[in-house]
């Protein structure tokens, strides 16, 4: 697999997609690095690398990914050679100008158990809402926010005494081992039915 991440942060998700490559556990490439904001770690965990990586110009609109700087993300993962994007952190929604250009090779990770707490700060959510579990999803991306086919999904406990810090970092190494494996998982799916095709 030949991968395309976009992401807003830390970067901390695409640092363990990178950590898994390297121990051999994930057969795949990392060729492109995008981010919507300049300042985002996730562009200096690339340029440590030496990962191709550069910033989404959203023609100054705070939230909006516009139609035009999809069209040329699009245009920059596809002259990379991208076969699936992954969204890392990615804090804007993607739409149908770059969800036509990769039909069902858009994933993200989100830290719920969807469809429980789509949007912004889930953990956050769940702790207010009392729930009994969290945990974290990875899922196709549909136009929808954080509303596409499921691909894993892996429960996390809430302690007594969690705070909002402590959740989400306990979620965020679920996540770690999550992404990669999922991965994986779309991989296998994607090549099977190239497999099945062969004479
Ligand atoms: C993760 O918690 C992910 O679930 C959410 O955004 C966070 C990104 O963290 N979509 P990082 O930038 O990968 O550290």
């Amino acid at each position: 697999m030949v991968l395309g991440i976009l992401g807003s942060g830390s970067g901390s998700n695409m640092q363990a997609i990178l950590d898994a490559i390297d121990a051999g556990n994930l057969d795949a490439r990392i060729a492109l690095v995008l981010s919507d904001n300049p300042d985002a770690f996730i562009l200096e965990r690339a340029r440590r690398r030496g990962i191709p990586c550069g910033v989404i110009d959203c023609r100054g609109f705070l939230t909006r990914f516009p139609d035009e700087a999809q069209l040329e993300t699009a245009a920059r993962l596809r002259a990379a050679g991208v076969t699936l994007v992954c969204l890392a952190g990615f804090l804007r929604l993607v739409k149908r100008p770059l969800l036509d250009a990769f039909p069902k090779r858009i994933i993200n990770i989100h830290p719920s158990l969807l469809p429980a707490f789509p949007g912004l700060e889930s953990w956050k959510q769940a702790l207010a809402a009392g729930a009994p579990t969290a945990g974290c999803t990875v899922h196709l991306v549909d136009e929808g926010m954080d509303t596409g086919p499921i691909i894993l999904q892996e429960e996390v406990p809430i302690l007594p005494g969690d705070s909002a810090d402590s959740l989400h970092a306990r979620i965020q190494t679920v996540e770690h081992r999550l992404y990669p494996t999922a991965i994986s998982k779309m991989a296998a799916s994607l090549l099977a039915p190239a497999r099945a095709s062969l004479p």
